[in-house]
């Protein structure tokens, strides 16, 4: 099984990035397939934190080739920034290569997110302010600038005065000042001259190293609930971060994917606004965000916590056809005597098995609770699935069985060495 796509099962922030730097040295290529730099992807190696954005957590491995692929948006200096921050930490990195085809992010986005939010008033998304929406609206409107325009002379000049020309009555509407096109054209064209050597047609490699047979790893970026179609909308992201969502950002068609694992905690956690069922209000709430660091590594912003939504999960595990389940952070629900999942909905006094598609009922929706037995034991020095307290075991296989998907990896802390492979069968 040479082909593996590994997707947040939730609304993002689900420990992809330990996951992916644990799979990716067994990847000849990691290929990040969404998403821009509102990601926010943490990689601890011994004493070593990495802290990823943009570039696939797969950027560790040597012997891997780093795939920006063309359904992502880019925003040029977050990452050169990030690739000199990376580079001095360890000057040994994989291959880079950027779609051509892949979205520039510009500061019109970044400002017209932040001018879109505030227009919104109490009815915010509470974006990461990084331009992804307006950088994603560019692309569907057809006047996005992309990343082999961004690199070619003859062509930048051109298009970024006639984008800009229509983003400075956008900004004028917003009662903002012009942007000066020389300024941003010397600067941008600055970034050009790095990022031109890494910049090619990626379709077409991740397309001859499917056919090659290598094992590629497509990185899924944010959660199937923020996906555009298949998420809480309008709380949501610009893209999708769904399974599908590697075939449509990477070129390659759905046959060529040969396996898939969703990334999940083993509670519930959501950064910005939006219905969130299973969310805790109280001390076990406080308890999980303190245990569990739950502060968002690109905005800072508290992240809310609440139980596992098996309901959610199980739908997730059908939108992405996984394979497998990598169920993360069960170390930090270390102490809270009993655990909660959700199993059903109410709705207008009816049980339904799913996440409602219009957001008004979704936020009315009450969690219908199973009552499981919690444990004391510190998780963290595990590293057989045999050696785990049984009520460890028993929380793991309600799970599986209620999504109907084994658990494929178990994470119990934040290192590489603090994971348990479960099926190694299910994995590549
Ligand atoms: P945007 O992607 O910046 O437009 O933000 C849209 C929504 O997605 C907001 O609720 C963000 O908090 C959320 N979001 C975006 N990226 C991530 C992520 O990597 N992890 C968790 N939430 C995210």
């Amino acid at each position: 099984m040479p082909t593996l796509v590994i997707v947040g099962a939730q609304w993002g922030d689900e420990a992809k990035g330990k996951i992916v730097d644990v799979l990716a040295q067994d990847a000849e290529h990691v290929v990040r397939f969404s998403g821009g730099n509102n990601a926010g992807h943490t990689v601890i190696v011994g004493d070593q934190e990495f802290k990823f954005q943009l570039l696939p957590a797969g950027i560790l491995h040597p012997d891997a080739t780093a795939v920006l692929a063309s359904g992502m948006v880019i925003d040029p200096k977050g990452l050169l920034d990030e690739l000199d921050r990376t580079r001095a930490m360890k000057p040994e990195l994989g291959t880079l290569r950027i779609s051509g085809s892949a979205h520039v992010v510009f500061p019109y986005h970044r400002l017209l997110d932040e001018l879109e939010e505030e227009a919104r008033g109490h009815n915010k998304i509470g974006t990461t302010s990084r331009g992804i929406g307006p950088a994603y609206q560019d692309k569907v409107a057809r006047i996005g600038i992309r990343m082999c325009e961004l690199v070619c002379e003859k062509r930048f000049a051109d298009r970024l005065k006639e984008v800009l020309a229509v983003k400075n009555r956008l900004l004028a509407m917003f009662g903002k000042p012009e942007i000066a096109f020389d300024q941003l054209f010397a600067e941008y064209s600055a970034y050009a001259t790095r990022l031109r050597p890494f910049v090619q047609d990626t379709d077409w490699f991740v397309q001859e190293a499917v056919i090659r047979g290598d094992r590629v790893l497509f990185e899924g970026a944010q959660g199937t609930f923020l996906d555009l179609d298949h998420g809480t909308y309008p709380y949501v992201t610009s893209s999708h971060p769904v399974a599908a969502g590697a075939c449509l950002g990477t070129g390659v068609g759905p046959r060529a994917i040969d396996s898939v694992l969703g990334v999940c905690k083993a509670y519930t956690t959501r950064v910005g606004s939006g219905p969130f069922p299973t969310e805790l209000h109280d001390n076990i709430g406080e308890q999980i965000r303190q245990q569990g660091h739950e502060f968002g590594t690109v905005t800072g912003r508290s992240r809310r916590c609440g139980w596992l939504d098996l309901v959610a999960l199980r739908q997730s595990a059908r939108v992405n056809s996984m394979k497998g389940l990598i169920l993360t952070r069960l170390d930090v629900l270390q102490d809270i005597p009993t655990l909660k999942v959700a199993t059903a909905y109410e709705l207008d006094g009816a049980e339904i098995p799913y996440l409602p598609a219009d957001i008004e009922d979704f936020a009315k929706v009450a969690p219908v609770y199973k009552a499981l037995p919690g444990w004391t034991e510190n998780l963290r020095t595990v590293r057989k699935v045999e050696d785990l307290p049984k009520n460890v075991r028993d929380y793991v296989a309600f799970v599986e069985e209620f999504t109907n998907t084994p658990a494929a990896i178990l994470s119990i802390g934040p290192d590489r060495a603090e994971t348990i492979i479960v099926r190694p069968d299910l994995i590549w």
